[in-house]
């Protein structure tokens, strides 16, 4: 893929001419920071993967990046500890490095790095890279968030989520990585555990489902290589949370979807194995490090007095799934586990935020499947969890201006949330945006998927505004509303393809219904591929409906 070598796509490039011209302008800086002890040097650039940076504070953020000369095979590294040197720097040339230091590189966390830089400036951008013996990384754009006293007029971010690396290329992040934003949040599915298809837009690699370490990592690997993941990384702090497919299908707490194939044994070694893999590639803080099969992932960062994001976890500690809408509604079933729970209510409760943002999952407002007088539910997300669900909605009716960005779904669906979704007298407390999915699902059939569920849409007051192209939910936010714009791209079955803004929705302060403001013809015809409708099944490949999106 060729891309115009301008100022800004050279910052953002995850890639070797990143790093060569890099080399090439700032040896005198790096000459000065040797590293300080002797190492073996490295005989490929081990900076194959990019570079990160995640979980921006006032005045911190995480560096990432990770050395692998080969790695889509384990990683290449030689079987010892590394010592990697990090600049932070407050222009591209790094002319002016305002930090630095080392990090270890190990091998028993794949060689991964994480820097905790502190001592950063409140709502300043930076630009930070790695140095291990003659290798440099390619160069990051990172964002400190503005200070918790600070009253900030505006905060532009956005989300993504499901990015299924078979299924199609991550044109919208060609895109995402030049937009101007505080961050990208991922709301999950970063890889996808699904066997390798041959017919696939690409193809994992290896025989089979990960398992073990090296599987997930190599996994990673594989995802991370992708040139525009990479750039968008590289050109905003990201803050990620995972779902279902970062590890097994629908897995919930301890109990794995197949629980008749994978015993509690198995099914806690994969965890285990699966946790470490994704901390070792994200740009997430020590206080996320896992231990043994848990990790802490639900977390709260805050942008001035503006925007407070708290990020959930709704794998770890929930109620497996149920069968039946009855049963959705016994009151001790949770999501979030009682803990999180408290976490989240005092979140938001305490906060004195303008905009509460959730970084969720899963679908909170109710979403049947089927026109007509009867009812069909996904009960994996929060159609599963009434009783809770209710009982947090219910207490959102106090907090100012909930909003909800939610993955999983791979289509948009834009609604008004309320305690009780069967009473049309229940009030509207917050707002939940539904984002579409990245590449999962490939390119969607739209005429398909709007014949499908405009006729539940028209039962489903709450039900705003629906869609299936792929791409990424933009956020402007002031201190009186909150314009949403949904980024699509014409198609994913591509390397490269334009973006467009395919409709507008409007949240006002206080007033928590959003609300369609604007929206462009749909496309003329459907833009998938007749040859790419298949995913892996247990018998060959299975034809996807793409009027029905699949399941998460
Ligand atoms: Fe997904």
């Amino acid at each position: 893929m060729t891309r115009p070598m301008n100022r800004r796509t050279f910052i953002v490039l995850g890639g070797t001419a990143a790093a060569t011209a890099a080399t090439t302008l700032n040896q005198p800086a790096w000459a000065t920071v040797a590293p300080t002890v002797a190492q073996p040097t490295l005989p490929a650039d081990p900076f194959t993967l990019g570079v990160s940076s995640g979980d921006p504070l006032s005045d911190s953020v995480v560096l990432w990046t990770r050395l692998a000369p080969n790695p889509i095979d384990g990683g290449g590294m030689p079987d010892r500890r590394y010592e990697v040197r990090w600049q932070v720097a407050t222009d591209d040339r790094f002319r002016r490095i305002i930090r630095s230091g080392n990090a270890k590189a190990e091998p028993e966390f794949g060689h991964s790095v994480h820097a905790d830089v502190r001592g950063l400036r409140p709502g300043h951008t930076y630009y930070y890279r790695f140095r291990v013996d003659h290798h440099v990384s390619p160069i990051g754009r990172t964002r400190t968030a503005p200070s918790r006293d600070a009253q900030p007029s505006s905060l532009r971010w956005a989300f993504a989520s499901c990015q299924n690396f078979q299924d199609g290329f991550y044109t919208a992040y060609d895109h995402l990585a030049a937009e101007d934003l505080a961050f990208v949040a991922f709301l999950g599915d970063y890889i996808y555990e699904s066997n390798p298809n041959p017919n696939a837009v690409r193809t994992h690699d290896g025989t089979g489902e990960p398992f073990s370490l090296v599987d997930y990592r190599n996994r990673h690997a594989r995802y991370r290589s992708d040139a525009s993941l990479q750039a968008a990384h590289a050109a905003h702090p990201w803050i990620v949370t995972l779902d279902d497919h970062e590890i097994d299908n629908n897995w919930a707490d301890d109990i794995p979807q197949d629980p008749q194939n994978q015993t509690p044994e198995a099914f806690r070694a994969r965890r285990i194995a699966a946790f470490q893999a994704y901390y070792e590639h994200m740009p997430l803080r020590r206080s996320s490090l896992p231990d043994g099969p848990d990790m802490q992932l639900y977390r709260r960062m805050d942008f001035g007095d503006l925007v407070r994001v708290s990020v959930l976890d709704t794998r770890q500690y929930r109620s497996d799934q149920v069968a039946t809408e009855a049963e959705a509604w016994d009151p001790s079933r949770s999501m979030t586990g009682d803990e999180q729970e408290r976490w989240l209510l005092q979140s938001l409760r305490k906060s004195d935020a303008r905009w509460n943002v959730l970084a969720n999952q899963l679908m909170w407002a109710q979403n049947d499947r089927r026109a007509g007088p009867e009812r069909v539910f996904d009960f994996d997300n929060w159609d599963g969890y009434r009783a809770q669900r209710k009982r947090l909605l219910t207490a959102m009716g106090a907090v100012r201006n909930p909003i909800i960005m939610t993955g999983d779904r791979h289509a948009t669906w834009a609604c008004d949330l309320k305690p009780d979704f069967d009473d049309e007298a229940s009030p509207v407390v917050g707002a939940e945006i539904t984002g579409s999915s990245v590449s999962s699902g490939g390119n969607p059939n739209v005429e398909a998927f709007h014949q499908t569920f405009d006729p539940i849409k028209a039962e489903s007051p709450h039900w705003k505004f629906i869609d299936n192209q792929r791409g990424y939910v933009l956020f402007d936010a002031d201190r009186s509303r909150i314009e949403l714009s949904l980024r699509v791209v014409e198609t994913v079955v591509q390397p490269t393809a334009p973006i467009t803004t395919y409709g507008r929705l409007v949240v006002e302060d206080r007033v928590p219904v959003i609300t369609l403001v604007d929206e462009a013809a749909r496309p003329a015809a459907p833009a998938y591929d007749a040859d790419r409708r298949f995913i892996p099944g247990p018998n060959g490949p299975l034809r996807l409906d793409r009027g029905q999106p699949y399941h998460g």
